[in-house]
């Protein structure tokens, strides 16, 4: 199944490439071409660099390692986490194994679109606070903790290339005190030519019924929010305001576009369509929820300038209603970055 995705994946952007870039007629055009494609992906490339060497000296994710290496690499506090390096476009990303959590997406023009909180724990004394972080098997408050333990444990690597990663989390002692079930989650992260992917594959190893929720807790970086706008099929759709009264009160969406001048803690079910929209860096972000994914939560600590709250949204990709898993069965949840243009 795997191979077969990633066969279709390959085939289908090579015939897309091939479709769209037209044999030049004259070996002159040729050449000049080909500078053109050098020079624009030198450009892509020096933009990148520079965005990193930035980002090291306000103290983001270090990457002394060097901008073009990719694999398995130790941050400044000794956690581990992989890098992955698009050999065509110069986008990158890492993927921290404490929580299996993707901490950057950087375009092929320097764009970064992960955010992680400035008050985050990087040297895993807490679970990260950013990126693409994971709460299952629950998603908010419950029998267990909130937000699940996905995010308090470091995934195993399962396999991991230039361009992608597939993580794995299985029962441990620490997971079977709180939840007994024959699980295994396995997180894929590929680094594509115009969009980032994952999936999230929960499979029921036992014979017993188990029952789930999950969700991609994406933080995503924003100019500031009074640039920030999000489009998707929000108009006309219920949505459970968590901020109003304790138990949070149902509410109708009205407007077409989400801006936030408020606190946010807002669960949107039956939208899974949203799109980012910044007038600051003049990029957008689609959030393909291909599959599993059906609702999403929109959340953000408005005033709360410890958390950073004017420079990041959370977006999140979710399951709110339980998936119930027979022994042998399996849940996938496919969720695609792809940056555009305003
Ligand atoms: C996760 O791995 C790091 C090493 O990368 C280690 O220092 C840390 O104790 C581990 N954390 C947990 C919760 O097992």
């Amino acid at each position: 199944m795997k191979l077969t995705i990633a066969c279709l994946i390959a085939c289908c952007s090579s015939s897309a490439l091939g479709f769209v870039v037209q044999q030049p007629s004259s070996p002159a055009l040729a050449a000049s071409s080909t500078a053109l494609f050098d020079s624009r992906r030198r450009q892509k490339l020096a933009a990148r660099s520079k965005w990193i060497d930035n980002r090291g000296i306000s103290g983001g994710t270090p990457t002394a390692e060097g901008s073009s290496k990719t694999g398995l690499m130790k941050n400044s506090d000794g956690l581990e986490y992989i890098k992955l390096v698009h050999p065509d476009t110069g986008a990158t990303s890492e993927v921290y194994l404490l929580g299996g959590v993707v901490t950057s997406y950087v375009d092929g023009d320097g764009t970064e679109f992960i955010a992680v909180r400035p008050d985050a724990k990087m040297d895993g004394s807490k679970p990260i606070s950013g990126g693409l972080s994971h709460c299952w098997p629950q998603f908010g408050p419950g029998a267990i903790q909130q937000h699940g333990f996905a995010r308090n444990v470091n995934w195993s690597v399962k396999d991991m290339s230039d361009t992608s990663c597939v993580l794995e989390l299985a029962p441990s002692e620490y997971t079977k005190e709180m939840w007994d079930k024959e699980f295994l989650c396995t997180f894929s992260v590929a680094l594509e030519e115009d969009q980032l992917s994952t999936k999230m594959l929960v499979e029921n190893k036992g014979v017993e019924a188990l029952d789930f929720q999950a969700a991609l807790h994406s933080y995503f970086t924003v100019s500031a929010l009074d640039k920030l706008e999000i489009a998707g099929s929000f108009a006309g759709k219920d949505f459970l305001n968590k901020l109003v009264g304790d138990e949070g009160e149902m509410q109708t969406e009205e407007r077409e576009v989400i801006t936030i001048t408020e606190e946010y803690d807002r669960v949107y079910k039956g939208v899974n369509d949203p799109i980012l929209k910044d007038a600051g860096t003049g990029k957008s972000l689609s959030v393909l929820n291909n599959a599993g994914w059906e609702d999403t939560v929109l959340w953000n600590p408005f005033g709360n300038e410890g958390m950073g709250y004017n420079n990041f949204v959370c977006v999140e990709s979710v399951k709110f209603d339980p998936v119930s898993l027979d022994g042998g069965s399996s849940w996938t949840g496919d969720m695609a970055l792809k940056p555009g243009s305003l």
